[in-house]
C-alpha cells in the first residue's frame, strides 16, 4: 500500500483522519510492512508512567523490511553509495542484494561469536559501508545495537558500556576525517580498562594500521566473516521488543540510553521518509550526518531502506579537500535529495561561492535542514545558491527521543517560510503550553513545546532506569510528553522552533548537558567549581561559554585554558570544548545555592546591560566582578 501523501489537500484531510482515528490511521501506515504476525492491537498507551506500546502482539524482524522484501524487484538496485573521505579513492556501491548477503554473513559471525538475541552491542566506528551492515546485522539476530558516535573519548565510550553492559564491541583499527585519522582501537582498549562486560571486539581493518589484538577478546572482521553463510534467517522480534539504544544528553547528570523498539520506529522511520522528502523510485538521497547520531540511524540506514531509496554514505567532511566537497559530491552521484545541518551550510556560506559555482548541482530537487534553527540568512543562501530558487527546503524538527521528524513540510506540498519547521506531520499533535501547563489553543503565540498523543516511535524508556524516563518527559506536564523546546506558532499556525528551555546547550546540533561539560571541567585538578552556558555562535549555532574558578593560577592563562579543554577532550571528545573559558572568583548563587545562569547567558551574550534583579543573590559584588573579566 502507498502511504504517500501527494497534496496539501490530502495532507489535511489525512491530518484530520490521524486525529479524529488514530488506530486506523496508523493500521493503513502499518500494512505496508511485512509482519510474520499480524498485531493485535494498534495502539496501547498511558503517559502517567509512561508505558507506551504500538502494534501489539505484532512479530516481525526490521532488516526483512529493509532488505529481503526489495530483493525480487529491487535486487540489482543500489542500496547503499559509499563515498570516501579521500575523492581519489573510488565509490562504493552495494546493491540491496549484495547488502543483504553482507548483512547476513556479518549476523553469521555475530551468532558464531556468541551474540544472542537481547545482548547489547556497541558499534563504534567510522562512516564506512560496514558501520550501516553493522547496524543492520544485529538487528538481524535481535542483538540490541548501540552506535556511539566514534568522536568520543575513552571515557564516554566506557560510561555508555558500562550503562548498557554491552557484552561486544564493533570498531575500527582507525578513521580517516578530513587530513586526520583518528586511533579508534586504541580508544577503545582504554575505554575497556574500566569495563567487566565486553566478550569480544570486532576489528575492522579500515586504514591498514596494525593494532595489538588481545587473544581471546578481539577478532578482525575479515577472519570474523571468513567461511559465514551469505544468508541468515531473521531472528523474530516482538514489535515491542528493543531495537537500539542510543545514549544522548539531558540537562543532568549523565547521558541517558533514549530506547527504540522494533515495530513502532520501523512504521514511523519509513512513513515520515517517504512524505517528508516525497520519495520516487529513482531519487538519490543523501543525508550528511553520522550514524552515531539519531538522523543517521533513521534517515541514512532505516528510512531509505524501508522505503527502497538508494541512500548516499560520507566518511569525509564538508571542507576536506576543499569547501567544495558536498557539492562535488551531488554532482557525482546525482543526488536528488539532499539532507544537512544549519551549522554546515554557515560553515559552508562562509567559504564563499567560489567554492559552489563549479558545479551545476541539476540533479538536485529537495533540500533539508535538521538539528537546530536555521537562520535566515543561511536559508537564503541554501535556498539560492544551492537549490537555485526551484528546490524547496524541508526544515525538519525533532529529537533522538522522537525517533522521526515531527514537523516539517512535506517536500514541496506544504506552505514554506524561512525558519519554520512549519505543520506537523500526520499522526503528530504538538500542543504549546504556558508556564502553568494550560494549553495555548490560539495562534501568533508562544510557548513550551509538547506532545499530547503517542506516535509509534516515541522513546519507550531510558535504558536501565524507567523513572528518569518519567521524570525528564512526562513529569512536567500532566499527561504530555514534553520536548524541551520552546516554539512559536504563527498566525497561520505554522510551528518556529525557538530552542531549549531547559540546561541544554545545542553546539553544531549536537546536544550537550550543561551538568555535563561542568562534571568534565570540574575534572581538572586545579578547578574547584564551573558554570556553563551557550551563547550565539555563527556558525556552530551556539558555543560553550565556562566560568571557572581554579584554586591556583598560573602566570599565563591560556596554559590553565588549554589544560581545561584537554581533560574535556579526555572527558567527553573534541565536540564538547568550550570555545570561551571566563576565570572567575565567584559564581552568583542563590542563597539556596542555585546558580543563577540567566545572568551567566547575559554576559556570555555580551549584553550586561539588564541582569535583571540580583539583590537576591548570595553574594551580588560576584556579578560585577564577573562582566569586569567578560570585558
Ligand atoms: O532543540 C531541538 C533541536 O535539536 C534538539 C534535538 O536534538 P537531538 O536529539 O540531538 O536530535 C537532533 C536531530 C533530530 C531539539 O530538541 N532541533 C532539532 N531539529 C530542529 C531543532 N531546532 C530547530 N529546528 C529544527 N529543525
Amino acid at each position: 500500500m502507498d502511504i504517500r501523501i501527494r497534496s496539501f489537500k490530502e495532507y489535511e484531510q489525512k491530518y484530520a483522519q490521524s486525529v479524529d482515528e488514530p488506530d486506523s490511521f496508523w493500521n493503513e501506515v502499518a500494512q505496508q510492512y511485512i509482519w510474520r504476525k499480524p498485531y493485535e492491537k494498534v495502539c496501547q498507551w498511558e503517559f502517567e508512567t509512561p508505558d507506551v506500546q504500538w502494534f501489539l502482539g505484532g512479530k516481525m524482524n526490521i532488516t526483512e523490511n529493509c532488505l529481503d522484501r526489495h530483493l525480487a524487484a529491487r535486487g540489482n538496485k543500489t542500496a547503499l553509495v559509499w563515498e570516501p573521505n579521500d575523492p581519489r579513492v573510488g565509490a562504493v556501491k552495494l546493491t540491496y542484494r549484495e547488502l543483504h548477503e553482507k548483512v547476513c554473513q556479518l549476523a553469521n559471525a555475530l551468532k558464531s561469536q556468541g551474540v544472542v538475541k537481547g545482548d547489547r552491542v556497541i558499534i563504534y566506528m567510522p562512516m564506512v559501508p560496514e558501520l550501516t551492515i553493522a547496524v543492520l546485522a544485529c538487528a538481524r539476530i535481535g542483538a540490541v545495537h548501540s552506535v556511539v558516535f566514534a568522536g568520543f573519548s575513552a571515557n564516554a565510550l566506557s560510561d555508555r558500556i558500562n550503562d548498557a553492559s554491552a557484552t561486544m564491541v564493533i570498531t575500527a583499527d582507525g578513521l580517516n576525517r578530513g587530513a586526520k585519522q583518528v586511533p579508534l582501537k586504541r580508544v577503545v582498549d582504554e575505554a575497556l580498562e574500566s569495563c567487566t562486560t565486553i566478550q569480544k571486539v570486532i576489528v575492522f581493518d579500515c586504514v591498514g594500521w596494525k593494532p595489538e589484538l588481545h587473544a581471546g577478546r578481539d577478532i578482525w572482521w575479515h577472519d570474523a566473516i571468513d567461511g559465514m553463510a551469505l544468508s541468515c534467517e531473521a531472528e523474530e522480534m516482538d514489535s515491542e521488543d528493543m531495537l537500539f539504544i542510543l545514549y544522548t544528553s539531558g540537562s543532568t547528570g549523565k547521558p541517558k540510553g533514549v530506547v527504540h523498539t522494533c515495530g513502532g520506529y520501523m512504521v514511523y522511520a519509513g512513513y515520515s521518509f517517504q512524505n517528508v522528502f516525497q520519495i520516487e523510485e529513482n531519487d538519490v538521497y543523501w543525508c550528511t550526518a553520522d550514524i552515531g547520531w539519531i538522523t543517521g540511524h533513521t534517515y541514512i540506514v532505516y528510512g531509505p531502506l524501508l522505503s527502497g531509496t538508494t541512500t548516499v554514505m560520507f566518511e569525509g567532511v564538508p571542507t576536506f579537500p576543499d569547501a567544495g566537497r558536498f557539492w562535488q559530491v551531488c554532482d557525482k552521484h546525482g543526488v536528488t535529495v539532499f539532507y544537512t545541518a544549519p551549522t554546515a551550510i554557515r560553515a559552508l556560506m562562509a567559504c564563499g561561492l567560489d567554492h559552489v559555482l563549479p558545479y551545476n548541482l541539476h540533479s538536485l530537487r529537495l533540500l533539508g535542514t535538521v538539528g537546530e534553527p536555521i537562520n535566515d540568512e543561511a536559508w537564503r543562501w541554501y535556498y539560492l545558491h544551492i537549490g537555485k530558487e526551484k528546490c524547496p527546503i524541508v526544515d525538519t524538527w525533532w529529537q533522538t527521543e522522537t525517533g522521526g521528524i515531527m514537523i516539517s513540510g512535506l517536500g514541496g506540498l506544504s506552505p514554506m517560510n524561512p525558519a519554520h519547521a512549519g505543520f506537523p506531520l500526520p499522526g503528530i499533535q504538538p500542543v504549546l503550553l504556558d508556564q502553568e501547563g494550560k494549553e495555548i489553543t490560539s495562534n501568533e503565540v508562544e510557548g513550551y513545546l509538547c506532545i499530547k498523543y503517542p506516535w509509534p516511535s516515541m522513546i519507550r524508556t531510558t535504558y536501565g532506569d524507567h523513572e528518569r524516563c518519567k521524570h525528564t518527559y512526562f513529569s512536567h506536564y500532566h499527561n504530555h510528553y514534553f520536548t524541551g523546546d520552546g516554539a512559536k506558532r504563527d498566525e497561520n499556525g505554522l510551528y518556529r522552533i525557538i530552542g531549549r528551555v531547559d540546561d541544554v546547550i545545542n553546539v553544531s546540533g549536537h546536544r550537550f548537558g550543561t551538568a555535563e561539560i561542568e562534571e568534565a571541567i570540574n575534572a581538572n585538578k586545579y578547578v574547584v567549581e564551573s558554570a556553563v552556558v551557550g551563547y550565539p555562535h555563527d556558525v556552530k549555532g551556539q558555543g560553550i561559554y565556562a566560568f571557572v574558578i581554579c584554586d591556583s593560577m598560573p602566570e599565563d592563562a591560556a596554559i590553565r585554558r588549554d589544560e581545561i579543554i584537554e581533560t574535556v577532550v579526555e572527558q567527553i571528545g573534541r565536540i564538547a570544548k568550550p570555545e570561551k573559558i571566563q576565570f572567575v572568583t565567584g559564581l552568583p548563587k542563590t542563597r539556596s545555592g542555585k546558580i543563577m545562569r540567566r545572568i551567566l547567558r547575559k554576559v556570555a551574550e555580551g549584553d550586561a546591560s539588564n541582569l535583571g534583579d540580583i539583590s537576591t543573590l548570595l553574594d551580588p559584588d560576584v556579578v560585577a566582578d564577573i562582566v569586569k573579566g567578560a570585558q
